[in-house]
């Protein structure tokens, strides 16, 4: 029997990255969601949003403890990458960070991302088909590529930055495999280093000479103009920005920089082609069309397909979570998805689940993901583009080695 677009034709096929992907897990998770935090010897399940927004934010967290996101950096070679700091450090290393991910630098990255929207979608209007995992890659490797000042090509650092995600969890899976696998999370992080290490330029007015007389560097705040003012060495460079090299205020720091590729390629390539096929399964288009409704859609659809499904963190010290007490050195699973309620409530743009809920799946507290106003302009970009040929999906399949849950392929046509 034929079915037309609905929301539970979407979450079938939207279930199928967990099911293919991590069922056991899946099945874990789908088992234990009842209470807001289940214990299981020294692990947490922590479903419920108050749990999860406390164990954020209250809990003293073993930022570089084995198993957690900062301790898979440092495990590849990787040290001080925002994950794996706390206070000061952090403050201060997140600080060009947010700057250059604010609103100001995500309008200038729409003109890195807007023209290749353009570009790879308009097979639709010839009635081709378009896969927007590929298309997510280019984006996002060509987005990373003009916030870092890098000159890599796009595809290769967003191919780099999946093989060092997915090494990376397979080194830390429980039952892992040993030396070569660590080995291998090792190579592969070193790989993207090395691709987004920019190669030494000349100052284009000075030559060779030292940046600070450079009359292009004279912004003290980072100016992103452009001028291409480069000493050769990123530590040295004044003017960190786009054409700079040096990336917003990531000066010489090239694991920093290799984090930033990993966290922003990663998830956008999950959380693009799920939320668009949410979009076209559910019949979702004409919200998708309306401008006033397309970012509350684009909230509502990065809700519910939680790209970070899991944050994988352990308790620094003694404390509790919903009434239930943490000891130091516990495992904490945060369900990101449970607590942003992506399991039992569908989007829906004319009443969303509220901002509070839609944030969550972009963490909380000083670690939230600064990169989220970035990814629901990015989805609000992409659904308008899409919007007038009402895509169907015609394939999908799913990517059972990448690091979250998500497609390998998704190929769009325009709908009848
Ligand atoms: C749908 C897209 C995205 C999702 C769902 C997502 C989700 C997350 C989550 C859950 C965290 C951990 C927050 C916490 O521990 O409280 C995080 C951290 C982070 N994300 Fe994202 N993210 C996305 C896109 C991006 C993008 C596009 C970038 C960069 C351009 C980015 C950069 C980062 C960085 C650097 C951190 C570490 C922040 C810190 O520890 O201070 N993310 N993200």
């Amino acid at each position: 029997m034929s079915t037309g677009p609905s929301q539970a034709a979407a979450r079938r096929r939207d279930r199928r990255v967990y099911l293919r992907g991590h069922p056991l897990l899946f099945a874990l998770l789908a088992a234990t969601r009842g209470r807001p935090v289940r214990r299981f010897g020294r692990t947490l399940l922590v479903h419920d949003a108050a749990a999860y927004r406390e164990a954020l934010t209250r809990l003293p967290l073993d930022r570089t403890a084995a198993g957690t996101t900062g301790g898979a950096a440092r495990a590849a070679g990787a040290a001080g990458v925002l994950f794996d700091q706390e206070g000061g450090a952090h403050r201060s290393e997140r600080r060009g960070l947010v700057v250059g991910l604010g609103a100001a630098g995500v309008e200038e990255l729409r003109a890195v991302w807007r023209p290749l929207l353009v570009r790879r979608l308009a097979p639709l209007a010839q009635g081709g088909e378009v896969d927007l995992v590929d298309l997510a890659r280019e984006l996002s490797g060509s987005v990373v590529c003009a916030l870092l000042g890098s000159q890599a090509e796009p595809r290769a650092v967003a191919e780099a930055a999946a093989a060092a995600a997915a090494a990376s969890v397979r080194s830390h899976l429980p039952g892992a495999h040993g030396p070569r696998a660590e080995s291998a999370a090792v190579r592969t992080a070193e790989r993207l280093r090395l691709l987004l290490t920019p190669a030494p330029r000349l100052c284009p007015h000075l030559g060779p000479s030292p940046t600070p007389g450079c009359p292009a560097s004279g912004s003290a705040s980072g100016s992103a103009s452009g001028s291409g003012c480069g000493s050769g060495s990123e530590s040295d460079c004044p003017s960190p920005g786009p054409d700079s090299g040096c990336g917003p205020g990531l000066g010489d720091q090239s694991a920093l920089r290799a984090m930033l590729a990993v966290a922003a390629v990663n998830t956008t390539v999950a959380a693009l082609p799920r939320a668009v096929a949410w979009c076209a399964d559910a019949g979702l288009w004409q919200d998708a069309a309306d401008a006033r409704l397309r970012p509350v859609l684009a909230g509502e659809l990065l809700r519910v397909t939680a790209a970070s499904p899991l944050l994988p963190r352990v308790a620094a010290a003694d404390g509790a979570v919903a009434g239930c007490p943490v000891r130091g050195g516990d495992r904490l699973l945060l369900v990101a998805r449970h607590a942003a309620e992506a399991h039992r409530r569908d989007p829906d743009a004319h009443r969303p689940a509220g901002p509070d809920a839609a944030q969550l799946v972009f963490g909380a507290g000083p670690h939230a993901c600064p990169g989220a106003r970035l990814a629901r302009a990015q989805l609000v970009d992409v659904l308008e583009e899409l919007a007038p040929y009402r895509p169907v999906v015609t394939r999908a399949r799913v990517d059972r080695r990448a690091a979250l849950p998500g497609w390998r392929s998704l190929t769009v046509r325009a709908g009848a």
